[in-house]
């Protein structure tokens, strides 16, 4: 090749390496363009999936890559067709919270089929080879916080516990379970607590650590799916089961915020229940708002900022080729996934002060009744 011809290769594999430089730092909205990262979230209609959206916004605003964040609205179908439209905008990393765990392999199966490397966000997608990474809060600490919470916070022997659970179609739901049955078991086996509204959980009750199909069959009595109208509608139906003999000073095992105000209100409005602990998750604005006012007992505190840059800064190391730190791993039914692990905090009346407002999470005008 003589000087000119590479003079003139060099020249323009220049231009093309500015062309591709300028299309990743095109505008972070997502519309027109390439996308590097594409990120889909469950579900709008719960507060914790709002929080990560407006957590991740933040985090992106000076960032050089371009995002998308999509919202599946609880629906496995919406959130193939959310992947398929990042993936046909040429994203390279997928962070993605699942609606339901299995039903998402397919979707991440396509995008892997693509090269593009897949992060499981929060929620584990089950079953399936096609997912490189996984981003997390310690799940089972929440669950066995929320258990320790309620042995800490009752009194005498004999205290009526009514569980709660998660919906089953989310990893998540067992892993909060197996937490809090690990420290409740021992606590039930003792007699502190007499599970009030499942025959399952009951005949399990000498058992220390339950298999997934044990708790499946618990799951399908006390699942909320989720929902706080389902919640409110079990919990209902379980004080109209009950007699007074398990009714009095009560513990409760709610699964997060959404689903704890819902049972709370029940319990709250029922004249036989003198007083109720009840646990939670999230700390939802709402819950603290509730938790100021001694509706609700405690929220286990997620601090979706740290989740957040976790995720992010996977998806850069991917995209600047290095390999992503992790500090352990999931196994998802078909393979371990390496796991990025956060570590959560138990906020109560007493610390949302120190552990909500003074960290900069929530701004203190946003509630009432703060000390
Ligand atoms: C999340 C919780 C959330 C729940 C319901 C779980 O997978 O970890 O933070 O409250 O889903 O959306």
């Amino acid at each position: 090749m003589n000087k000119l011809m590479k003079a003139l290769t060099l020249s323009f594999v220049a231009v093309m390496f500015l062309f591709v430089l300028a299309a990743c730092n095109s505008d972070s909205s997502g519309s027109g363009g390439a996308v590097s990262v594409g990120i889909v979230l469950p579900t709008k209609d719960e507060p914790r999936w709002v929080q990560d959206e407006e957590r991740f916004k933040a985090a992106l605003e000076d960032s050089e890559y371009t995002t998308e964040i999509l919202f599946s609205q609880g629906s496995s179908a919406k959130e193939k067709e959310n992947v398929e439209t990042l993936i046909s905008k040429g994203i390279d990393v997928l962070v993605i919270a699942p609606h339901d765990g299995a039903a998402a392999g397919a979707a991440v199966e396509a995008a892997k089929a693509e090269g593009i490397t897949v992060i499981a966000y929060d929620r584990l997608i089950t079953d399936t080879d096609a997912v490189d990474y996984y981003v997390t809060f310690d799940s089972v600490a929440v669950g066995a916080a929320q258990g320790q919470y309620l042995i800490d916070n009752v009194e005498g022997t004999g205290v009526p516990l009514y569980l709660y659970a998660g919906a089953s179609s989310d990893n998540n739901a067992f892993l909060f379970f197996e937490g809090a049955w690990s420290v409740l078991q021992p606590k039930i086996a003792d007699g502190t607590f007499v599970i009030a509204n499942s025959s399952e959980a009951e005949g399990l009750k000498d058992k220390a650590e339950l298999s997934r199909d044990e708790m499946s069959a618990i799951l399908g009595q006390v699942t909320t799916n989720w929902d706080p109208n389902e919640s409110k509608n079990k919990a209902e139906t379980h004080l109209t089961a009950v007699g007074d003999d398990l009714k009095g000073d009560v513990a409760i095992l709610a699964p997060n915020d959404g689903t704890a105000r819902a049972i709370a209100d029940v319990f709250g409005a029922e004249s036989a229940i003198s007083s109720y602990v009840i646990t939670g998750q999230d700390a939802e604005k709402a819950s603290i708002q509730y938790i100021l006012d001694e509706k609700q007992t405690m929220t286990v505190f997620k601090d979706v900022r740290t989740l957040v840059n976790d995720a992010m800064g996977m998806a850069i190391d991917i995209l600047e080729g290095n390999t992503p730190e992790t500090t352990g791993s999931y196994n998802n039914g078909a393979v371990d996934v390496k796991a990025k692990q956060t570590d959560v905090i138990v906020v109560e009346k007493d610390n949302v002060q120190t552990e909500l407002i003074d960290s900069g999470y929530y701004e203190a005008s946003e509630f009432t009744g703060l000390e």
